[in-house]
């Protein structure tokens, strides 16, 4: 699998009332085309600021990022934003969708923002997404008439609409009650097997247990490391949780 995404001596700085907080230090890190890796560790470990500066949302302090060969140094705003906008997805823990707008205008959005398709084709892609994850028939729904993982899933249909290089998720099943959050996970297990790259934060095991490798972030270093190779089934699930877990005990968690 070659490169998609790197950091290297990846260091950001926070200063409040002259306070300097180095949330990141000195990151290595380094995504393959169509890997599966998970951020863990503990609450202000800095794995949502790793999120934000390796997706190019938040600037680095020090380091160098580089995605498809193009280092973030130098790069404009407006080209960084169309980057974002057209090889990267984003999916949060609080999912902020437009009230106004139903499921499916919501998901079409991006997809008409980019320009990359005609609209009727954005309209469709949008519908053949929402039947894969299993929601079309909510795509006329306001979001406050779905439920919690629903609208998670019609996040992760707006994340796709472009067909990006790599998803982010910031603890994407955080929100969610445990069958909801089995069910996101099984459909960011699908999304990579179709050939995205994700970048995940959890504080599940369960979840993490679908990805690659995880990495263990503490005090904004990475401590440690597991490769969990790709998910085979749902057996294989349970085996490498209890794997995971007993490697979270040894860093610390
Ligand atoms: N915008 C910000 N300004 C100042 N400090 C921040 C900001 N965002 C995060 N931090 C600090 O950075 C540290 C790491 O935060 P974060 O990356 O959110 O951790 P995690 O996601 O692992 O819980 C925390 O100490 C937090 O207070
Ligand atoms: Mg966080």
């Amino acid at each position: 699998m070659e490169n998609m995404l790197s950091a290297k001596g990846l260091c950001k700085t926070y200063v409040v009332n002259k306070y300097s907080n180095n949330v990141l230090r000195n990151i290595d890190f380094e995504l393959a085309e169509g890997e599966f890796v998970t951020i863990m560790g503990p609450s202000g470990s800095g794995k949502s600021t790793l999120l934000y500066t390796i997706s190019g949302m938040d600037q680095a302090t020090a380091g160098d990022i580089t995605f498809l060969g193009k280092s973030y140094a130098g790069m404009k705003d407006r080209e960084m934003a169309k980057l974002r906008l057209v090889s990267m997805g984003f999916i949060f823990q609080q999912m902020y969708m437009m009230r106004k707008l139903c499921i499916l205008d919501n998901i079409i959005l991006p997809g008409y923002h980019a320009g990359l398709e005609e609209r009727k084709k954005v309209r469709e892609d949008a519908e053949v997404l929402m039947r894969r994850l299993g929601i079309i028939e909510i795509a006329d729904n306001r979001i406050t008439e779905v439920s919690g993982g629903q609208l998670q899933r019609a996040c992760l249909c707006r994340a796709l609409i472009n067909r990006p290089k790599v998803l982010f998720a910031d603890e994407p099943t955080g929100a969610l009650n445990s069958k909801a959050a089995g069910e996101v996970m099984q459909e960011l297990v699908k999304v990579n097997r179709d050939g995205t790259a994700i970048l995940m934060v959890t504080h599940s095991a369960r979840v993490a247990a679908a990805s690659d490798k995880v990495v263990y972030l503490m005090d904004g270093h990475i401590e440690g490391e597991i490769t969990l190779g790709k998910l085979a089934d749902e057996a294989d699930l349970t085996q490498r949780e209890r794997q995971l877990n007993k490697w979270l005990m040894d860093q610390g968690w």
